[in-house]
This record gives C-alpha cells, sequence and structure tokens, in this order.
C-alpha cells in the first residue's frame, strides 16, 4: 500500500522555520480593517481616503489584552474568529503569520497606570494567569487546524524591560517576579506547539539602548530562558518598540561620535549619551549581547514600525549646521518628540514602513525577521484625563498634554489631546498617523517599494483615490 502524507492535519504541519516572516503573508484583522475603512469615509480629503484604504489591508496584531479578549468583547471579536479568519486569509501553499500579542501579566504595566490590568500581582492572580489565560490560548491554538499557520507570539510588552529600568518603584519590585514566572509560563506552553515562534519585548533603543541597560537586559533574557524547559530553544527572538515611536534610524545623525562644538552628538539632551539613535542600532546591539549570553546566533529581530514614521510638516530635511550640541540634534533629528521617554499618544507622530518580511534595505547586523504592526495604528495608549473603565486601567498624566512631567525632565508630555482609554479608536491620532506616514503611504496597492536605508524626502502622492469596492462595516467607536 502506498505510503500517503495526507494524514491528519498535525503530521501535515510544517516544521519550524527559522524566520517565520520570510516568504509568508501576514494576518490582516478585518475588524481593524472595517475600523479604518469606516475612519476612511470620514476623511477630509480622496487623498487620505485612499492612503487609509491602503493602511486597512495591512497586516496587525491581534491583542489579549484580558481574559474576555480570548472569547471576545466589547472591543472585538475572540481568538478563534481570528484564528478562523486567517485560515481563510491563507492562500495555495504560501505560510501565513499571525500576530498574536500575549499581554496580561499580573501586576501588568508596573512603570505606568495607561495600561495597568486586570490581574494582581499576588499569588492568586498568577494563578489566574496561567489557567484562565495562557492555558485556554494555548489550547485553542493547538487545534489541529490551525496547525498551518504561523503564530507568531509577542511575549508580554515592557514587563521584563520594566526590571531593568524601573526597580525603584514599589509596584515594579512587587510585580518582578512574576514577571518572571510569568514570561517562563507563557514561554513553556507556548512552545508546545511547533507552529508558534516566540518573540520577547524587548522595549526600545531611547529605553534600554545604554550598556549600563542593555547588558543587564540580555542577562535577564537568558535568565528567563534558562528556567524554561527548553532553555534557549524557548525563544525565537525578540521584538524591539512595541507601540512605541522610535525611529529606525536618524538619517541625518548617522554617528552618535560625530562632533559638534566640541563634544559627540550623543552627549546632547535628547541622548543622555545613548548610542543607539534608533532601533536598527538598538537590534544589532541586542543581538551582538544575547548571543555572548548564549542564545543562538539564529535568533531573529522584529521591530514595530507601526507608529514610528515621523513624516509630515515637521520633518528636517537637511542636517542642522548650529554648532550649539542641542540645537544640532533638536534641528536635524526626525523623532520629534520632547523627550524620547514620552511614550503615550505622540503628537506629531506617522506611520512608519509597511509590515514585511527582512526588508533587504536593513542593516544586515540587526538580524531583523521582519518589520511588523504589533500596535494597531490608531489604538490609543491612554486617556487624556481619568475615564472610568472596567478594564484596571488607570489615568497616566504622561497622555495628558497639558503636563509637564518629571518623567521627562520636566518637558511637557507632547501627547495627544483628548484621547480615550487605552486600546480604544482614537481617529484623531489616526488622521494624524496616516497625513505623516514616513514612507507616504500609496493611495493604491497595498506594498511599497522597500525603502533604501538613507531615506529620500519624502514626495505627497498626488494620484486619484479608487472607488471603494465594499461598503465599509463601521465598528462602534467608544
Ligand atoms: C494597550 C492597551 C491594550 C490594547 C493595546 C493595543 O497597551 O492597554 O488594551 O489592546 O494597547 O492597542
Amino acid at each position: 500500500m502506498p505510503l500517503t502524507l495526507s494524514g491528519t492535519a498535525a503530521t501535515a504541519a510544517e516544521a519550524h522555520v527559522d524566520n517565520p516572516y520570510a516568504g509568508a503573508k501576514q494576518y490582516v484583522n478585518p475588524n481593524w480593517a472595517a475600523t479604518v475603512e469606516s475612519a476612511a469615509t470620514r476623511a477630509a480629503d480622496a487623498t487620505l481616503a485612499a492612503q487609509m484604504r491602503t493602511v486597512a489591508q495591512q497586516p496587525t496584531a491581534v491583542w489579549m489584552d484580558r481574559t474576555s479578549a480570548i472569547a471576545g468583547n466589547v472591543d472585538g471579536p475572540g481568538l478563534r474568529f481570528h484564528l478562523d479568519e486567517a485560515l481563510k486569509q491563507k492562500t495555495g501553499s504560501t505560510p501565513l503569520v499571525f500576530n498574536l500579542v500575549i499581554y496580561n501579566l499580573p501586576g501588568r504595566d508596573c512603570y505606568a497606570l495607561a495600561s495597568n490590568g486586570e490581574l494582581p500581582p499576588t499569588a492568586a492572580g498568577m494563578t489566574r494567569y496561567k489557567t484562565e489565560y495562557i492555558d485556554p490560548i494555548v489550547d485553542l491554538l493547538s487545534e489541529p487546524k490551525y496547525a498551518d499557520l504561523r503564530i507568531a507570539a509577542t511575549i508580554e510588552p515592557d514587563s521584563l524591560p520594566n526590571l531593568i529600568t524601573n526597580n525603584s518603584e514599589a509596584a515594579c519590585q512587587t510585580a518582578g517576579p512574576y514577571y518572571r514566572e510569568g514570561v517562563k509560563y507563557a514561554l513553556d506552553e507556548l512552545k508546545t506547539l511547533d507552529n508558534v515562534y516566540t518573540y520577547i519585548d524587548a522595549a526600545h533603543s531611547g529605553w534600554l539602548g545604554w550598556e549600563t541597560n542593555a547588558g543587564p537586559a540580555a542577562k535577564l533574557f537568558a535568565e528567563v530562558a534558562r528556567t524554561t524547559r527548553k532553555g534557549f530553544a524557548s525563544v525565537d527572538g525578540f521584538v524591539t518598540n512595541t507601540a512605541n515611536t522610535t525611529p529606525l534610524a536618524e538619517p541625518f545623525l548617522t554617528d552618535p561620535n560625530r562632533q559638534v562644538g566640541g563634544v559627540p552628538v550623543r552627549s546632547a539632551k535628547f541622548y543622555e549619551w545613548n548610542t543607539d539613535f534608533g532601533e536598527h542600532a538598538w537590534t544589532a546591539q541586542l543581538h551582538r549581547l544575547l548571543v555572548a549570553e548564549g542564545f543562538p546566533a539564529s535568533t531573529g529581530m522584529l521591530i514595530d514600525t507601526s507608529r514610528n514614521g515621523w513624516g509630515g510638516p515637521n520633518r528636517p530635511t537637511a542636517v542642522s549646521t548650529s554648532t550649539n550640541v542641542d540645537t544640532f540634534v533638536d534641528e536635524s533629528r526626525i523623532d520629534r518628540r520632547t523627550h524620547r521617554g514620552a511614550w503615550c499618544n505622540p503628537l506629531g507622530a506617522g506611520l512608519g514602513e509597511l509590515p514585511r518580511a527582512t526588508p533587504a534595505s536593513a542593516p544586515a547586523a540587526s538580524h531583523l525577521d521582519a518589520y511588523v504592526w504589533i500596535k494597531p495604528p490608531g489604538e490609543s495608549d491612554g486617556s487624556s484625563r481619568e475615564i472610568p473603565n472596567d478594564e484596571g486601567k488607570s489615568f497616566d498624566r504622561m497622555c495628558d498634554p497639558t503636563f509637564n512631567s518629571p518623567k521627562l525632565n520636566n518637558l511637557p508630555t507632547g501627547a495627544t489631546p483628548d484621547a480615550p482609554v487605552s486600546g480604544k479608536w482614537f481617529e484623531a491620532q489616526f488622521v494624524t498617523l496616516v497625513k505623516n506616514a514616513y514612507p507616504v503611504v500609496p493611495t493604491s496597492g497595498s506594498t511599497p517599494t522597500p525603502t533604501p536605508s538613507v531615506t529620500p524626502t519624502p514626495t505627497p502622492s498626488v494620484t486619484p483615490t479608487p472607488t471603494p469596492t465594499v461598503t465599509p462595516t463601521p465598528t462602534p467607536t467608544p
């Protein structure tokens, strides 16, 4: 009798690959796409509307930001819906990557308030994390019909990075042991499935880039990986810039040690001696340190480019001629934030590079698997004033545009005004993100030609709007 390969779905599943994004498509969340499509119907002009329709075709991650997100809740349908949709989006033999965010640790967001979560940093909270959150997610993912999807899991944004820099905060001291245990548990359980790829969140260059943070971060990642059943094999890679707006690189500040007025550029107030001015530099540095700690050289990096574009009218077009280092940096940098620690709805940010696997223009030393959109553009980072909610989220003044924060050397937060609670649709911000996109979003087609690493001056697109062929389904906006 001839041997056949048409056995169960599980046996037909492909082997684990090094870079899941290579040669693959990524899942487009139809719920988010419908919200974007609905925004396009309200856009001020035809070009913007057409650009929004291009954005609606982009893949974004699905966030499991509380236990109710697994079954589905007011914010959208549940995980099974998305996995089934992903199966529908899979065409022929082209692999499909499903970007999933694991985000519900006990004592979540210990150094901020806007994304505090539902689980307390207690033993009981830890038990609920395991049994009511991770276990049901893994049960669903393990259904044989999903074995052919490549699940790329972003593991717990901000958690381990907070243990490097924010241990002076009592909430982070309390949460620390649960973060380590929770991340270990998530890795152990997710890695029982061969089609799951795990990417641990590694903050961004303006957070961990200093050698004094980067070294300890690599050590902590290695320590946690070693506690897992599969050790370093539990971790496929790291994802940086999650929900942040740090650029890939500064096109006019390419040498951190360039002398201006007799001092290096990196000594400017904006950089505070950090040599990593962007995510390409950070992923390169981190990769080098991780390998030194024992991680395999195959460890891959992802960068969330959803909101790190910094185009629009305020983008510098040439390097400054000032001989004052601070003026020089402020006039040259495309990152227009007041301070690199400003994380809440930064006003003026634009969409960044469209999601895609390892662009040839990216530096080889950065070891990138892909640019991804983990933060769905248009979803708020936090409310600009107190808004009651049942998700455990609090009001963080980093989201208040009228506030000068001590965490930012008393500079203004630069947050976009009138923001809703984190995760909720924030259309005013979405409009700015699309207008200030860099590269400029094409008005038709979904994939722009890969941009060279030294970014050219943006040319505003004037292509006429295509007529929409599908009637948009509006998603309720809070
Ligand atoms: C924030 C929110 C979370 C949301 C996510 C994506 O971190 O806390 O609820 O799902 O962003 O927008």
